[in-house]
């Protein structure tokens, strides 16, 4: 009996043997191996030659909307869980409704397609589930710090649309029961991430919906490391009542401003900095179309989150040729790389960093740069970001990176 049994346990270790090892399997799989009970479908970017590289270059992610991370697998899943009548059965034509793989006109279009996607979520379930494969992909992606943002009024009005009243609270319970998970399955698997969260509040909901949504922030100010403004621009400063109770409460603010090419998004940047707190801002992508605001950011050192790839496929410029990420760079701006929706764009961080060094010549030095600024500014707790730096992203722990992957002969190109 016992040799049957030690047979079949020899037999089936060396199945998985030849299944890990010998089958090629996409970058991800390799880093996480099979503890992680679950698998991430990964865009097929990743298995692009040469990702592996970005992959394993440790990340900071400031600015990665949660409802922008659901995996397309995930949402016919849930879709059919929930008996959902999606508008095809072709997988072609559903990745076109509910994703943006291609530049569209503008970012009301973009959001309007993504905002799609939260039809699924009409259990809590579901939003335990996109929290938690959100904090897995992220830690598959190499990503070690994450600013997590999402939005507890626009979850509960996707909910509401199907016809079930819940509060604030239960949700931002369900979606911090996900990140728990999420990040301890990443601990166990000895791939740590440490995710943050933000509060959004979106402008097209309008003042009260904006002001609901600071009170809940306030009221659970332990579990929010900072409060976010976004959605399709209008003028900020008519919101400077709430950003005003945030700050004094001793709460730190990112806007969405400058993610439009319009007169006022850019007059927005100059706002969010000047008179709405904002310690950073959500792409500033458009300050260069004005000199003054353009220097301002720069003058105050103003944090960027750039999302280059959003901004072409949201329309903010014409492609990624023509992004300003590398005049910012070469002016000092503080500046740093995120996703911003990376499912429903189906790219991946370290995609994004593959397509920079492609286009701009973007280097290890240029990233390791961006990233320790990018922790320097993080809302994360101050005690922890000294230990972060030393471990991942200082001169020293640099220098280790690339001494070591020089040896590999990986970064030849880089
Ligand atoms: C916002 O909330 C505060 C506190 O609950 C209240 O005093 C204020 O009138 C509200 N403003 C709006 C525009 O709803
Ligand atoms: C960005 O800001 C952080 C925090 O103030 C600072 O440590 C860092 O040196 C700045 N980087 C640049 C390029 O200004």
């Amino acid at each position: 009996m016992h040799s049957v049994f030690a047979s079949l346990l020899l037999f089936a270790s060396l199945l998985v043997f030849v299944l890990e090892v010998l089958i090629p399997v996409p970058v991800a799989s390799i880093i996480i191996r099979n503890k992680m009970s679950e698998r991430i479908s990964l865009p097929n970017y990743n298995q692009e030659s040469g990702l592996a590289k970005w992959v394993a270059l440790p990340k900071v992610e400031l600015h990665c909307h949660l409802e922008g991370t659901l995996r397309f697998s995930t949402i016919l899943q849930e879709a059919k869980r929930h008996k959902i009548q999606l508008p095809s059965n072709d997988e072609a034509e559903l990745r076109k409704y509910f994703l943006v793989e291609e530049k569209v006109d503008s970012l009301a279009k973009f959001l309007q397609i993504v905002d799609r996607q939260l039809i699924i979520v009409q259990d809590f379930q579901t939003i335990v589930r996109m929290a938690r494969e959100a904090v897995i992909d992220r830690c598959m992606d190499g990503i070690k710090v994450v600013e997590l943002r999402y939005s507890p009024t626009g979850l509960q009005s996707a909910m509401k649309s199907s016809k079930i009243a819940v509060t604030l609270a239960e949700i931002h319970d369900a979606v911090q029961s996900g990140i728990n998970e999420g990040a301890k399955l990443c601990q166990a698997d000895g791939v740590p991430i440490y995710v943050g969260l933000l509060c959004t509040g979106i402008l097209a909901k309008g003042q009260t919906d904006m002001n609901n949504t600071a009170e809940f922030l306030l009221a659970n100010r332990g579990d929010f490391i900072g409060f976010d403004v976004a959605g399709a621009e209008e003028k900020l400063l008519d919101y400077k009542d709430i950003f005003d109770r945030v700050h004094e409460a001793g709460i730190k603010i990112t806007i969405h401003a400058g993610e439009l090419r319009t007169p006022q998004s850019v007059a927005n940047i100059r706002d969010a900095i000047k008179s709405l707190h904002a310690s950073r801002i959500g792409h500033g992508v458009n300050a260069i179309r004005d000199p003054e605001v353009y220097q301002l950011v720069k003058d105050s050192s103003t944090h960027l989150e750039l999302c280059p790839i959003s901004n072409v496929r949201t329309n903010a410029v014409d492609d990624i040729k023509t992004h300003p990420i590398k005049k910012y760079l070469d002016d000092s701006f503080n500046i740093s790389i995120s996703s911003d929706d990376p499912a429903a764009m189906d790219i991946t961080l370290s995609y994004q960093y593959g397509v920079l060094h492609r286009t701009f010549n973007f280097g290890l030095p240029d990233f390791f740069r961006m990233n320790r600024d990018a922790l320097s500014v993080s809302f994360i707790p101050m005690h922890l970001k000294k230990p972060l730096l030393e471990q991942y992203f200082s001169i020293e722990a640099e220098r280790r990176f690339s001494a070591k992957h020089e040896e590999s002969g990986q970064w030849a190109a880089a």
